[in-house]
């Protein structure tokens, strides 16, 4: 792994700490490297509304785009467990909407110390939907979807 990779897994190991899990008590840090060189952190963040809970890749997306960044080098995710946890299926999506080649970087609790999965948000998410207008090009306009 290069020493950039490994700043990311240490970075989204110690925003793990601030999880806000009450719930589940799974705390799951993110680090998104922006293409500036900014670095953006996310955490999940629960809710006694379950289903509104936001997971920490998400969360370091909205982080990063709320403050004017849109292209991306490489997320790393460490997860509470002794192995890395991979991301959900809600997340491969918002992730691959910036880049199907992205390195997804998978740490555990063990950060550097444990076992480390690498590998891009389109081996994550194969035959992924991105681009709806694709059948719709061709379509005549107005036409009848009934
Ligand atoms: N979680 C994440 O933060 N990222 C994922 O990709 C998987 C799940 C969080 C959501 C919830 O707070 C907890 O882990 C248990 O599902």
């Amino acid at each position: 792994m290069n020493a950039e990779h490994e700043e990311l897994v240490r970075a989204a190991c110690a925003q793990r700490a601030r999880s806000y899990s009450p719930y589940s008590h799974f705390g799951v840090g993110a680090a998104l490297r922006g293409a500036s060189g900014r670095m953006y952190l996310g955490t999940n963040v629960e809710n006694a509304s379950f289903g509104l809970s936001i997971c920490a890749e998400r969360s370091a997306v909205a982080s990063a785009v709320s403050q004017g960044e849109q292209e991306f080098l490489a997320i790393a995710i460490c997860a509470d467990g002794p192995t890395p946890t991979a991301p959900c299926g809600a997340c491969r999506q918002v992730l691959l909407e910036f880049g199907i080649e992205l390195p997804v970087i998978l740490a555990g609790e063990h950060g550097l110390d444990g076992e480390i999965f690498e590998l891009t948000v389109g081996e994550l998410l194969p035959h992924a939907f991105f681009d709806f207008t694709a059948q719709l090009r061709d379509a005549e306009p107005g036409k009848d979807r009934s």
